[in-house]
């Protein structure tokens, strides 16, 4: 495995696996690799020939006072966790190679991003896919492997890519959880034990709302109202938003019906976490 610092390397790289015919699989993060990170890694490498991994803690998607500074990095075991899991290259640019001094060009996707995280952060989705849409251009993927524990972002990416005719698939792979539920995160490391606890409340919720639905409320201010009751009752937990949206619009939905995902975002302390699943079991 090499680990890749300038575009002019991958570059190299990139022609030498298009000539020798193989299909590059693609995986974008932030580093920090926890076992979510591997799931979208494992699919890669049976989706591709070579897996090129970026780890690279984007600056424009991060908006004022967010934790951009205190975002966690270990490059060092984030590279053993990588050649365990197969990875060919991981490309870590710097900030300076990735927007040197005059970058100007930024990709807004419209609509589908002035929602949910999109309308608490906002900015954040141009910084997403300005920095992915640079990747897709100097990894020239075939396929790349995103997770659905960003569930409106993989929606994001998926509209860029047919917007600008990006030739690439993307892949979404399912949420990997903790045993105990919590959906794995970088940001988890910044829990402390009792809030660790408290945190339980996101996929506590996804749970309690699914068992709602299956006992047959499909109103989805009554299941919104419940949760917020619930997550209410944990003394660090504050609501960013609670909602019920269709899964390809994004848009609100009163009524769930077998295209609704209940969408979480709460702080617990100072760490803001997200969660998502579908309303409606198969
Ligand atoms: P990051 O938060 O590092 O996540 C990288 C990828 O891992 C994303 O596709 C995310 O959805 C996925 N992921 C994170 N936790 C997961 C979990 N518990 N289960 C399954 N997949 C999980 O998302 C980003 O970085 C950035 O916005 C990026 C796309 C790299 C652009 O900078």
């Amino acid at each position: 495995m090499d680990i890749i610092n300038t575009i002019d390397e991958l570059d190299k790289r990139v022609v030498a696996a298009q000539e020798a015919g193989q299909k590059i699989a693609y995986v974008p993060t932030m580093g920090f690799l926890h076992q979510g990170h591997l799931s979208l890694l494992k699919e890669g490498r049976k989706r591709g020939d070579l897996l090129i991994l970026s780890i690279f803690v984007n600056p424009t998607q991060f908006g004022e006072g967010e934790d951009f500074e205190d975002y966690p990095r270990d490059l060092q075991q984030d590279s053993a966790v990588a050649q365990a899991a197969g990875v060919d290259i991981i490309f870590a640019p710097t900030a300076k190679e990735m927007y040197p001094a005059g970058y100007a060009t930024y990709v807004n996707v419209e609509g589908i991003t002035e929602t949910l995280c999109g309308a608490s952060r906002p900015g954040h989705f141009q910084g997403v896919c300005t920095v992915v849409s640079k990747f897709f251009n100097l990894v020239q993927p075939q396929v790349a492997i995103f997770g659905n524990k960003d569930f409106q972002q993989l929606t994001v990416i998926k509209r860029m890519v047919k917007d600008l005719h990006i030739p690439v698939e993307i892949v979404g792979v399912p949420i990997f959880r903790e045993e105990d539920g919590l959906a794995m995160s970088s940001r988890n490391l910044y829990l402390q034990p009792q809030q660790r606890k408290q945190a339980l409340v996101l996929s506590r919720s996804l749970a309690q709302a699914q068992e709602l639905v299956a006992q047959g409320e499909t109103d989805s201010a009554v299941i919104i109202a419940q949760l917020k009751a619930e997550i209410e009752r944990q003394p660090d937990a504050r609501i960013d938003y609670i909602k019920v949206c269709h899964q390809l619009t994004l848009k609100d939905q009163e009524i769930v019906d077998a295209d609704s995902v209940l969408f979480l975002a709460v702080y617990i302390g100072t760490t803001r976490l997200i969660d998502n699943a579908y309303l409606v079991s198969d």
